[in-house]
């Protein structure tokens, strides 16, 4: 089938995305446990209501090698305890699969994690282009004070696996206010390296 081409265009106020073919939103209270200070967590949801933390507008053409996904992340800003805001992040299930963020508003952070635990931060302003590389973990972060509006494309047949960040107890570094209005990254207390024969089994993907 040879599909209609067209043209989209998008919000860069309300991330939306001309032409999407789906929304999903990602609120405070489906982050339960992913953030250093639980109580702060906990108190931030009493006193908001599990305000939405992302919401991302996609056009999805479907699942086949060689097409893409792309669409518009709307991330808000705030912090719990001293961490900022921070998507669930993930490694695609196809780990050779890379992707492209482009910045439209706002100031973020992209946190990449190979798969031996290395960590990399490519900060995304206004026109800004994030390569992230295949078998590179990602999470994208809010540092600044506005909303972070952000396109992205990857290929159809990617795939997410959210839980390899879960099997380690997190990043190996979280993002944190450093108290006079920018970043710092300290590390994860209760990270566990992947080991050797899971690092070469993400690694042996390259197809
Ligand atoms: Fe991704």
């Amino acid at each position: 089938m040879i599909r209609e081409p067209f043209g989209g265009v998008v919000d860069v106020v309300t991330g939306g995305l001309g032409g999407g073919t789906g929304r999903y939103e990602k609120k405070l209270g489906d982050l339960d446990g992913l953030y250093l200070d639980a109580d702060a967590h906990e108190k931030l949801m009493r006193e908001l209501g599990n305000p939405l933390v992302y919401a991302v507008e996609d056009f999805r053409p479907g699942t086949q090698a060689g097409d893409l996904i792309y669409g518009v992340t709307r991330m808000i800003p705030g912090k719990v305890g001293d961490e900022f805001f921070f998507t669930r992040g993930h490694i695609h299930a196809r780990a050779d699969r890379p992707e492209i963020y482009y910045g439209q508003q706002g100031r973020g952070l992209m946190q990449l994690e190979s798969p031996e635990g290395e960590t990399r931060i490519v900060e995304i302003g206004p026109q800004t282009i994030c390569y992230v590389p295949p078998f590179w973990i990602h999470r994208s972060i809010n540092v600044g004070e506005e909303d972070l509006v952000m396109v992205f494309a990857y290929p159809s047949d990617s795939g997410q696996d959210y839980g390899i960040i879960e099997r380690s107890n997190g990043m190996r570094h979280r993002v944190m206010s450093d108290g006079k209005g920018g970043w710092q990254l300290v590390e994860n207390a209760d990270y566990r390296p992947r080991d050797a024969a899971t690092v070469a089994a993400l690694l042996s993907d390259y197809a």
